[in-house]
């Protein structure tokens, strides 16, 4: 409890009307919960954006540009930004890069695929209109230009991947970048691109050249003859050979970034190569290492333990605990493990001490374990 809050139950009694009003007022997070019956673009300290165009370029993709309100500190191209979207009253939270350049203020441009199953990506694509207000967190991310900029810089993209790298092209080329670009995009066709005009207006300044690999109908849009199909050595060697000298940096689905990664080590260049993962891999226990119990407390269920996330085991379970992210970036999903053993599957380290918050999605097992959910 703050020291407001405190204070607002000494004064007036806790527990009774005045006491809530009191701390309803006397809290910035409050304060922005009652602003925002007023106004949701109105608050106190939490950032927020409400979306003044929507458009639906693809059958998998919808744009949305959003003005942020003052507590946005802007983002560094490359980055990524948390937006939160109440969806059935329960606010889910995904991380997406904005796509325009990171000179533009007050002013993201997200750009949105569509994944199978995926409750936001699909509630963004069928329900996003103008005057919608979402929170946001500040960006956050190292995938970024580094400084001083490199002489050349190859930008390799895949499906929904686009964005960052897109807003690096826009940023460098808004910024007057002296080096020359090229961009490699692979997406399955022309229709699934949802930046078909921004990327041909890209390609008519001198020092940029982009090529649009269409794997699905086999065909490449760009200034030179490229094989059609997936990226390979051939790609590289033919849009930047200067690559060796240059920085290089990837975004898209984990296959391509597998082949890139692939390339540039085989070549020695991995201190050239930078890549953003919307998706971290989750390490799992083989089924044969996973043992104990996993209990949930809080709802009379238990399960054996799969060595998968306990957010994961849980939803197996019929639970349905809060999430966004799912890769340990939001904290949505944070539970009280009463008892037991954990293990972070990002950094690996244990975690045993009793009545500790812990982050579901990345949180497995060792052993019996009891969550309070
Ligand atoms: S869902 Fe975001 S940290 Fe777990």
């Amino acid at each position: 409890m703050s020291f407001m809050q405190t204070a607002a139950r000494k004064v007036a009694g806790p527990g009774s009307a005045l006491s809530k009003v009191l701390e309803l007022t006397m809290t910035p997070h409050a304060i922005d919960r009652y602003l925002e019956l007023v106004d949701p673009m109105i608050t106190w300290d939490e950032a927020r954006a409400r979306v003044e165009r929507v458009e639906r370029r693809t059958e998998r993709s919808v744009t949305l540009t959003l003005r942020t309100t003052r507590q946005f500190d802007g983002f560094r191209a490359g980055q990524f930004v948390q937006l939160g979207v109440v969806i059935e009253g329960v606010r889910q939270v995904r991380c997406f890069s904005p796509a325009n350049s990171d000179a533009d203020r007050g002013i993201i441009e997200l750009t949105i695929g569509r994944r199978p199953g995926g409750l936001v990506s699909n509630y963004l694509y069928e329900h996003a209109q103008v005057g919608d207000v979402y929170t946001l967190t500040p960006a956050s991310g190292t995938f970024q230009l580094p400084e001083p900029r490199p002489a050349q810089t190859l930008l390799i993209a895949g499906g929904s991947g686009i964005t960052p790298v897109l807003s690096m092209a826009r940023s460098l080329v808004g910024n007057g970048y002296p080096g020359s670009i090229a961009l490699l995009y692979y997406v399955p066709s022309e229709a699934d691109n949802p930046y078909t005009d921004e990327l041909k207006a890209l390609a008519e300044i001198p020092s940029v050249s982009v090529h649009c690999i269409y794997p699905e109908s086999e065909s490449v849009d760009g200034p030179i003859n490229l094989r059609p199909g997936f990226f390979a050595a051939d790609h590289l060697d033919t849009v930047a050979p200067w690559a060796e000298y240059g920085q290089t940096f990837m975004c898209g689905p984990q296959p391509l970034m597998d082949s890139v990664t692939a390339l540039f080590t085989e070549r020695g260049l991995t201190d050239r190569l930078h890549s953003e993962e919307f998706v971290i891999a989750m390490p799992s226990v083989a089924d044969g290492d996973a043992e104990g119990t996993v209990t949930f407390s809080g709802s009379n269920k238990d399960a054996e333990n799969d060595g998968r996330s306990i957010l994961e085991q849980a939803e197996s379970a019929g639970l349905t605990p809060e999430f966004g992210c799912r890769m340990g970036i939001c904290f949505s999903c944070t539970a009280v493990k009463k008892s037991g053993c954990t293990r972070n599957v990002l950094t690996g380290d244990l975690n045993d001490d009793p009545d500790q918050h812990i982050q579901l999605c990345v949180s497995a097992p060792v052993g019996d374990v009891d969550i309070e959910i």
